[in-house]
């Protein structure tokens, strides 16, 4: 689709930063590096439309056909995340408002609100004259509209649209009154016109105020996106229409609701981490993206896809920016060693992404990312980056056969309503977090050599044989049949603390945690016991939990391991419950990452779940991709020593056949096309 089949390679591409003798060089540098795909004109508001409505687009006429005469395709990016100077002089109602009230003044990006009209207006228009003029220009191979959805606003424009969101949703104040329990600290509304964005408040604020903003802000740029796609698609339908996602605790965007949305899922990663951590991140990263994926597939768009069945190709996603050096964090930037760009590249590839894309093409001499690596870095092409830039070009191109889903067992249940829930001030700790539970199951998998999916609540759970549910607050009545019908037919559940606890509007069920989950995990709850930042508590394994602990009786559930000493002494801290024909496990603290991946373990083994690779060792990855009869097993060591792992095959990077035993090197990367039978 985007590159006709062979894997999307090349990033975000700035021509209007550098002099029209740049860009022949830029295109002879694509070439000798195999990118076949660049984002064009993601920041050039200013440079398409210097005044309103005038237009200048020549410059643009000539870079997508100098593009095209080599060969390289082009995501042509609406601007509207960066709008000019001009813009802002003329609308300053437009900008946007924190949540303190102060107005956001021009000078650096997103200074938009996507409530105010003026701004959508403006938007549309610049989208709808890139449509008119490019949408059959042969470079094009789709659209990538805005970039990076995710600020917010808190202006009377957008407490408008929030009020008309909120009659829509609740339909009278009656409702709104009872799912925010206004009836704490004399909340009670008698008009809409008294409600307002959540901004700055003396003290806490309501639980069911903040979640019910976030829902409509997620919709609200949702909206914004998708008038632009829908004037993008009526001037060419054949072309596929995507934004880019990002990640982010801070990010007020529901992406697997949003996936239905667009043709290609696309997401953008930059670990925070540089340590093992980054590698850990990748994998859940890109379960998360073919997780929305495969959502917006089962939601009706391409059932067969979803369910990975017969010839029909599974939901992808792409990979649209990453790092191809160092990277931002704790302060400074760190140095991407030697090779793990392509094996970042390969991991994402291996999880099912459609390739691997990057910011940015070539490192500018000036604004505010000066400094951010790039392909082409400011040393030039003559660079250890831009030497391995060209080697990940070939390997992606000899990798172009792989396709298929992903083999997995293991389900993630992944929730962004119970993530921001999880957010709000007033919970018994501020270190409960639904993404980082979510996170230290995944790794535990990911360490275990488990494959794993995201799932969203209510998606198809058939043949996975164990759903991770990590602190799912939020659990509506619809999610706890899932969960229900799940275990009671067999399945294996894993549920950590906080799961089931509150509901849709983020009320606490009563009659003891897990509220929801109860019958289904056969304990119940009276009290919690938030753990202080360094506290522990002993189990009586061996191992240590931390953050919470609960005082837990059975309920008809086994006690797999209790709590030892301290006021928990002997009483329950993990237990398993025979139910229906299923199990379900109950972790009412967070245990040490070796302890809670023997308990992952142990939960994957009762449930006849196998890793992806028996005997690979730690620390070196291993994913299986499947398309009918053909399979391809990706081994990435990120370990600094040499490796082996028995399999057998055509290696694709080197054309080597594999007869029992693949040898990694250091940070090496092997993709096999396995024998079959
Ligand atoms: C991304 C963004 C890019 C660039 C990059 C820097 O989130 O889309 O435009 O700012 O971060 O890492």
């Amino acid at each position: 689709m985007w590159t006709d089949g062979r894997l999307c390679y090349g990033g975000d591409y700035n021509p209007e930063q550098w002099p029209a003798q740049v860009w022949a060089e830029d295109v002879a540098l694509m070439r000798q590096a195999r990118v076949n795909l660049v984002t064009v004109g993601v920041f050039a508001w200013s440079r398409l439309e210097p005044a309103p409505g005038r237009y200048t687009f020549d410059w643009l006429d000539q870079v997508l056909d100098l593009l095209h005469g080599g060969g390289i395709r082009v995501a042509l990016a609406t601007p509207t995340a960066s709008p000019p100077p001009w813009f802002s002089a003329a609308h300053p109602d437009a900008l946007p408002v924190t949540a303190d009230g102060v107005r956001l003044h021009h000078g650096s990006r997103d200074t938009y609100c996507a409530a105010a009209p003026a701004y959508r207006a403006a938007a549309r228009r610049i989208a709808g004259a890139l449509a008119d003029r490019y949408a059959h220009h042969p470079a094009l191979a789709g659209w990538r509209v805005h970039n990076e959805y995710g600020t917010t606003c808190h202006c009377e424009h957008t407490a408008t649209a929030f009020r008309r969101w909120l009659v829509a949703r609740h339909g009278d104040l009656d409702s709104l009154n009872d799912a925010w329990v206004t009836s704490f600290w004399s909340q009670h509304y008698t008009d809409w016109a008294q409600i307002s964005t959540p901004r700055a408040t003396q003290y806490l604020a309501n639980p069911g105020h903040l979640l019910d903003f976030r829902r409509f802000w997620s919709d609200t740029l949702r909206s914004a996106y998708a008038e632009q796609r829908d004037l993008l698609r009526a001037a060419n339908p054949r072309l596929p229409v995507t934004t880019n996602f990002v990640l982010g605790d801070w990010v007020p965007v529901d992406h697997a609701r949003w996936a239905a949305e667009v043709d290609l899922v696309a997401v953008d990663h930059y670990p925070s981490a540089v340590d093992i951590g980054a590698e850990e991140q990748t994998a859940l990263v890109g379960d998360l993206a073919r997780g929305w994926a495969r959502h917006a597939a089962t939601r009706g768009r391409d059932p067969a896809a979803a369910a990975g069945r017969g010839d029909a190709p599974a939901p992808a996603w792409l990979l649209m920016e990453s790092a191809p050096n160092q990277i931002h964090t704790a302060g400074r930037m760190h140095t991407k060693e030697p090779g793990r760009m392509l094996r970042h590249s390969l991991a994402h590839v291996a999880r099912g992404s459609h390739g691997a894309m990057f910011f940015q093409w070539r490192a500018p001499t000036g604004g505010a990312e000066r400094f951010h690596s790039a392909l082409v870095p400011h040393a030039g092409p003559d660079s250890r980056v831009f030497r391995e830039a060209v080697e990940l070009g070939a390997a992606l191109h000899r990798l172009a056969e792989v396709r298929g889903t992903v083999e997995a067992s293991v389900a993630l249940a992944v929730d962004a309503a119970s993530g921001w829930a999880l957010r709000h001030p007033g919970l018994p700790s501020r270190r409960l977090d639904h993404h980082e539970e979510a996170a230290a199951a995944h790794r535990g998998l990911w360490h275990a050599g488990y494959g794993c999916d995201v799932v969203v609540p209510g998606d198809p759970l058939d043949g996975y044989r164990l759903l991770v549910l990590p602190a799912l607050y939020l659990t509506d009545d619809t999610t706890a049949g899932w969960i229900h019908d799940y275990v009671h037919g067999g399945g294996h559940l894993l549920a950590t603390y906080l799961s089931g606890v509150a509901d849709e509007h983020a009320r606490v069920r009563l009659g003891g945690y897990p509220g929801a989950l109860r019958d289904v995990l056969g304990v119940r709850a009276e009290e919690f016991h938030p753990l202080a930042d360094e506290e522990q508590v002993t189990l009586a394994d061996g191992g240590t939990g931390r953050i919470w602990a609960e005082t837990l009786r059975p309920a008809g559930a086994q006690v797999v391991t209790a709590y030892a000493g301290g006021l928990l002494d002997g009483r329950p801290a993990v237990t398993r419950h025979r139910y229906g024909a299923g199990t379900a496990w109950y972790l009412s603290t967070r245990p040490d990452e070796h302890t809670y991946r023997r308990l992952l373990a142990d939960a994957a083994r009762a449930a006849g779940v196998r890793p992806v690779c028996v005997g690979a060792p730690d620390g070196v990855e291993a994913v299986r991709r499947r398309a009918g009869q053909h399979s391809w097993l990706f081994l990435l060591n990120h370990t600094d020593r040499a490796q082996r792992v028995a399999a057998r095959g055509v290696e694709l990077l080197t054309a080597a056949t594999v007869d029992q035993v693949v040898a990694l090197p250091p940070g090496g990367v092997a993709v096999l096309r396995e024998h079959t039978g």
